[in-house]
């Protein structure tokens, strides 16, 4: 049986203050910056009102905003929400009668994105266990952006140096955030490529993690980003799908669906699979298909990487993997974007509270809805069939995208008749291609493709890489969370604040 005695070491799941003089050093700083760290659990269920919050902008460099690192930010993200935020997307839009729950992440703090969740349960552990020493220690957080803002924003909080890795093709809006937020420019490093080019954000890494002041917070392998998930937005779901419930009592969750860059978000799907029977799908680029045919390409949904297995996937307990080709989310952003297009969605029968709510959606958002809709299709579900899904982003960070998109598809103009060619296109019938529902044999095929990065390019042990097969270990991973709430706790009254 895997018990927490059999965890590997490293990968940040010390149990323990393993350096007490970096420990007291984050102390320190956190009380003089103010910083009264969150527990898992309270991401997980954030104290309903919170007085410390009032009059801080969401997005300020703000001791206070770590306490709205969760699913409960209202739509003006400075008030507390009761019910996480998040949309039913009707047929009319999905094409499909299941109805699909997106919850909303740019109701996260400083990035808009659900993000710097992960990146703070990466962090915190470290902290209160003495791996990182805010005083001395560089945070190094590689990323295709969104995970690389939230962890800049963070550090900014506490006062230290970090370092946002991420390559250089990523969206304007990323660079441009990150300028605001950073004042050395050594402290953002542009790897070669685009999107999917993950494993030269490792080379950079590596490369960093020469000096020993760099502590490299590897979301792709660092279990804080899967149990954050685990913990707090398999809870947003739940409160979520109860939620929905209480007007529809007959529903049943039948699926999650979420893309994968880290494979963090797709944690969520665990514990929600042990509650509700439901089926967890995987999503990736059609233009980069690597799980479902060890495929690899450029493509355009940011934030979804590829072409690699993240150590954290628990690909053992994956159902579907679906993919969506990016030159849907490319148009459909334009689409959901433009006037035209919304004149048409509402023809479509659209309604204007849907409507309102597409400005919530990035493009990975946008490929989280398309594949849900595949899942729903494939796997025949009904009315009372919900899939829930997360859109991780909203189309703010999205503009220079869609400039590039109307020049390249549309000739410079996105009138009402590139918008019916783009809903002729996308809208129309949901097909079921490009999705698989794994059989034992495929999550083999899946789960041994990870061993070329993890262990033979990265150097990861074999029986750490095995371990994952069993579902033992994930589940005994969650022994972890009190182990840490409570570190934190105890950090958090030796700093007083
Ligand atoms: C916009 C966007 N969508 C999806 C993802 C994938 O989320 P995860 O890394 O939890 O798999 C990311 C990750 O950075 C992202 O930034």
């Amino acid at each position: 049986m895997t018990t927490l005695a059999s965890i590997p070491e490293g990968f940040g799941l010390e149990t323990e203050v393993i350096n007490t003089t970096a420990r007291d050093r984050a102390v320190e700083r956190c009380r003089q910056v103010g910083i009264r760290l969150p527990t898992f659990a309270e991401l997980a269920d954030p104290p309903a009102a919170d007085s410390a919050l009032a009059g801080i902008d969401p997005d300020a460099a703000d001791a206070a905003n770590l306490w709205r690192v969760n699913w409960f930010n209202d739509a003006s993200r400075a008030g507390r929400a009761a019910v996480p935020e998040y949309v039913v997307i009707p047929p009319a839009l999905s094409g499909v009668e299941s109805p699909i729950i997106m919850l909303l992440g740019n109701r996260f703090p400083m990035i808009g994105a659900h993000k710097v969740l992960a990146a703070y349960s990466c962090l915190a552990p470290r902290l209160v266990t003495g791996q990182f020493d805010p005083t001395e220690n560089r945070a190094v957080w590689p990323s295709t952006g969104n995970y690389a803002r939230g962890g800049i924003a963070i550090s900014k909080i506490m006062g230290c140096r970090g370092v946002a890795v991420l390559p250089e093709g990523m969206s304007a809006e990323r660079f441009e955030w990150l300028d605001r937020w950073t004042s050395d420019p050594s402290d953002v490093i542009r790897t070669p490529g685009s999107e999917s080019n993950v494993k030269e954000i490792y080379d950079a890494c590596a490369a960093l993690a020469e000096d020993e002041a760099n502590v490299i917070l590897n979301q792709f392998c660092e279990y804080g980003n899967y149990l954050g998930h685990v913990i707090a937005t398999a809870a947003a779901i739940e409160r979520v799908f109860e939620h929905y419930t209480e007007g529809h009592s007959s529903a049943r969750l039948a699926g999650f669906v979420a893309a994968s860059g880290s494979s963090g978000t797709l944690g969520a799907g665990d514990p929600i699979k042990e509650r509700h029977g439901s089926a967890t799908a995987v999503v990736e680029a059609l233009e980069c298909p690597t799980l479902l045919y060890n495929g690899y390409g450029e493509h355009n949904i940011q934030g979804i990487g590829d072409k690699h297995v993240p150590l954290i996937h628990n690909v053992a307990n994956t159902d579907v993997v679906v993919a969506v080709s990016d030159r849907a989310t490319d148009e459909l952003g334009v689409l959901y974007s433009s006037a035209e297009g919304r004149a048409l969605l509402a023809q479509r029968g659209v309604g204007d509270d849907v409507i309102a709510h597409l400005d919530d959606l990035g493009l990975s958002s946008i490929c989280n809805l398309l594949a849900s809709a595949k899942m729903a299709a494939a796997l025949d579900c009904g009315s009372d069939d919900v899939i829930v899904t997360i859109a991780t982003d909203g189309a703010a960070l999205y503009g220079s995208e869609r400039a590039k998109t109307v020049a390249t598809d549309f000739g410079g103009e996105f009138g009402s008749a590139e918008a019916a060619a783009v809903a002729g296109r996308w809208l129309d019938g949901v097909d079921t291609d490009h999705l698989l529902q794994l059989s034992d044999r495929d999550r083999d095929r899946v789960f041994n493709l990870g061993y070329f990065t993890w262990v033979e390019q990265q150097g990861v042990d074999l029986d750490h890489f095995d371990a994952r097969r069993d579902q033992a270990f994930w589940v005994a991973l969650r022994d972890l969370v009190p182990v840490w709430d409570e570190l934190i706790a105890d950090f958090n009254a030796r700093t007083g604040v």
